[in-house]
C-alpha cells in the first residue's frame, strides 16, 4: 500500500488554481521531493494531505486513509513552512510542550526529548531560549518536533530553507538517517541541488500542474550521450566509427558520441582497443535536476528548451583519466 496516493487533486483560492489536477504515488521508506518556485502550489499540497486545507477535488488518501482523518494524523509528522515557535520556550520546554499535546506521559518526554534533541544535534543548547536559536538550529528544533512521536511519515516543508550549508548538510544527513531507520520523508524545496542529493523521486510542480516525475536517475540522465578521450597525439577514427552506425563529433580536445536507441558504447571502445588507442577519458554525461527544471521552465513558457549548457552538465566518471607521467 502506498504511503502516499494522489489521484487528480485540484484546489482554487477564488481565482487562483493552486493545485490542477496533480497525480502522485510516494512508497513507503523512500524521500520524495516536490519541486517548484514560490507559488507553484507545494504547501497547498502538503496541507490538504495534512486536513489543514479544505474544499479540494480528487482522490487524496494518507497511509491508506482519506486525507485528513484525524486518527491518522498520529502517525504523521509535520514540520511547516515559515514555523515559528514561541521563543521564551527552550528547545526542551517546546518539545515538552508539544509531548504534553500529543498525550505522551511525563516519564515517556523525559526520555524521548533528550533523546531527539540529541539526534538533531542541538542537545547542548536545549536549555537555551529559542530566541537565541540560528535559524537552522530552529529548524533541527522543528525537526524534532516533527519526529516526537516517531512516526511512520514525515512531511517537512522547505527543510533547509534559510539554513546555512554546513546546517543544510547537517539535515541532509539526519534526513538519510531517518530514512535508514524506515521513515518516509516527503519533502518541499525551491532549492534544486539539495534535493537531487537525497531524494529517491521528485515531482516537478508548476502553477499547480506537474510537469515531471520520476527517479533522479532517470530524470537526469540524458539518453546515451559519452565523452571520450585518447592519449595526446592519438586521432579518433570518425569516420570508422561513423561507419559502424555512431553520431560522433569533436568536442574541444575530446569526441562526443550520441547513441541511439539500441546502441551501446562499448563497439565503439572494442575499435579504439583494436586500433591501438589509449583511452584517457570516457564519461557519460548528464544533466543536473537544476538543467531539467530550467528546460521544462522554458518549455512551459513555449521556448525552444535550450541544450544545457556544457558546465551544468554533471560529469559521471566511466575511466579515470591516467596520469600521462606514468609508465604502465
Ligand atoms: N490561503 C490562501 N488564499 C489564497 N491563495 C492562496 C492561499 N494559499 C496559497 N495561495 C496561492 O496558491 C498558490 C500556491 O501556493 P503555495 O501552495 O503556497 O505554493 P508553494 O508552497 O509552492 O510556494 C499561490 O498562487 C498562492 O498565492
Ligand atoms: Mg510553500
Amino acid at each position: 500500500m502506498p504511503v502516499l496516493e494522489i489521484v487528480d487533486l485540484k484546489k482554487r483560492y477564488r481565482k487562483i488554481e493552486a493545485l490542477a489536477g496533480v497525480t502522485l504515488t510516494v512508497k513507503e521508506g523512500e524521500i520524495y521531493g516536490l519541486l517548484g518556485q514560490n507559488g507553484a502550489g507545494k504547501t497547498t499540497l502538503v496541507k490538504i494531505m495534512l486536513g489543514i486545507t479544505r474544499g479540494w477535488e480528487g482522490k487524496a488518501f494518507l497511509l491508506g486513509e482519506p486525507a485528513g482523518t484525524p486518527y491518522v494524523r498520529a502517525r504523521v509528522g509535520y514540520l511547516p513552512e515559515d514555523h515559528r515557535f514561541p521563543d521564551y520556550h527552550t528547545g526542551y520546554s517546546l518539545l515538552d510542550f508539544f509531548g504534553q499535546l500529543l498525550g505522551m506521559s511525563g516519564a515517556e518526554r523525559k526520555k524521548r526529548i533528550p533523546e531527539m534533541l540529541e539526534q538533531v544535534g542541538i542537545a547542548d543548547r536545549m536549555d537555551y531560549k529559542i530566541r537565541t536559536y540560528s535559524k537552522g538550529m530552529k529548524q533541527r528544533l522543528g525537526i524534532a518536533q516533527a519526529l516526537m512521536h516517531t512516526p511512520d511519515v514525515i512531511f517537512l516543508d522547505e527543510p533547509t530553507d534559510g539554513v546555512d550549508p554546513v546546517g543544510r548538510r547537517d539535515i541532509r544527513e539526519l534526513l538519510l538517517q531517518l530514512k535508514k531507520r524506515g521513515t518516509t520523508i516527503f519533502l518541499n524545496s525551491h532549492l534544486l541541488g539539495e534535493v537531487e542529493l537525497i531524494c529517491d523521486r521528485v515531482a516537478i510542480l508548476r502553477k499547480g500542474k506537474m510537469i515531471r516525475e520520476g527517479d533522479i536517475n532517470s530524470l537526469t540522465k540524458q539518453k546515451g550521450r559519452f565523452l571520450i578521450g585518447l592519449a595526446p597525439g592519438q586521432t579518433m577514427p570518425m569516420d570508422e566509427i561513423r561507419t559502424l552506425g555512431y553520431d560522433i563529433n569533436p568536442r574541444e580536445e575530446r569526441w562526443e558520441v550520441h547513441l541511439t536507441d539500441g546502441q551501446g558504447i562499448d563497439p565503439v571502445i572494442d575499435l579504439l582497443r583494436t586500433r591501438g588507442l589509449n583511452l584517457r577519458h570516457l564519461v557519460e554525461k548528464r544533466q543536473t535536476l537544476e538543467d531539467l527544471f530550467i528546460e521544462t521552465h522554458d518549455e512551459d513558457a513555449g521556448k525552444r528548451p535550450k541544450r544545457p549548457r556544457r558546465e551544468q552538465t554533471e560529469e559521471i566518471m566511466v575511466v579515470q583519466p591516467i596520469d600521462e607521467d606514468r609508465k604502465p
